[in-house]
């Protein structure tokens, strides 16, 4: 069912969680302050926005992200050479791999880790492909008091040695190439349960791709319990699926949501435009 914001966003939840359609909105227009306002608060609302049907230059796109931020650069991850901000993120025929196949939240490794991403997608296989998005403050909300009282003043160590420093196994798919990963194995700390600077709302902040280890428990007492919260944080109860098509164009708050990029489309290509916008540090 459609629902209406008060400044006439025309939203359409895709799953009980998280997750709405915006329609009526044409992201390469001037948009109007009360529309950037209305689509930030349904941003915030929702956790994740899908807007079909646009036609969006790497310019327009770009111009779009700054109205929520600065753009940032990826650390590891090579831009384009006219954007170093725009990321094609791009899967082959012969991939075995692909960019985002597992969830995660951007760049946890980084001390203040995105706000936000926003995906474009350019040319998407003929049937697969679909993103999982997976919502933390549900999440975290689903679990009983005394859990949610161990977790509180717990702090997670978060790398991104493994995914992209030299001598690990390539996440990356062929097209996409990394730089300086020499670098990729600082760590940096971060809250276990973080919260959102805009709602206030609590979530879970660990993932399963950069979260190596909970400071101050043993090796064996941190792998069960982030074990426990990987799992428990992308259980299908807290998620929603968005089937992509050219021209869709998903928004996600990186600090409220994990992400998953299917790889089930072997033999076909698909070819996304990633712009993310700086966050703050989480607390
Ligand atoms: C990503 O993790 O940013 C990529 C998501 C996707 O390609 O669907």
């Amino acid at each position: 069912m459609s629902a209406q914001s008060s400044l006439q966003l025309e939203l359409e939840p895709i799953s009980g969680v998280l997750g709405a359609t915006v329609q009526g909105v044409d992201l390469a227009s001037e948009l109007s302050t009360e529309t950037v306002a209305a689509i930030r608060q349904a941003f915030v609302e929702y956790h994740v926005l899908f807007f079909r049907d646009q036609s969006l230059t790497p310019e327009q796109q770009m111009k779009f992200g700054r109205l929520f931020g600065k753009l940032d650069v990826h650390p590891f991850v090579h831009g384009t050479d006219a954007h170093p901000e725009v990321l094609d993120v791009l899967t082959l025929p012969e991939d075995t791999v692909n960019f985002g196949g597992g969830w995660h939240c951007d760049v946890t490794f980084l001390e203040e880790p995105d706000l936000g991403s926003i995906l474009y997608a350019i040319e998407v296989p003929p049937a697969g492909g679909d993103t999982l998005f997976a919502n933390q403050h549900a999440a975290y909300e689903a679990l009983s008091d005394k859990m949610k009282s161990m977790l509180e003043g717990l702090i997670g160590v978060h790398s991104a040695g493994v995914q992209y420093n030299d001598g690990g196994p390539s996440t990356l798919s062929k097209a996409m190439k990394t730089k300086d990963a020499d670098l990729a194995s600082t760590e940096v700390l971060h809250p276990v349960v973080r919260t959102h600077p805009e709602s206030g709302r609590k979530g879970l902040y660990v993932n399963r791709a950069f979260t190596t280890r909970i400071k101050g428990l043993r090796r064996n007492e941190s792998n069960a319990l982030l074990q426990f919260l990987f799992d428990h944080a992308v259980e299908e109860r807290f998620t929603c699926r968005f089937r992509w098509q050219a021209g869709s164009v998903a928004m996600w708050d990186n600090r409220s949501v994990q992400h998953y990029a299917l790889h089930d489309y072997t033999g076909h290509r698909r070819h996304m435009r990633r712009i993310t916008v700086c966050g703050d540090k989480p607390v």
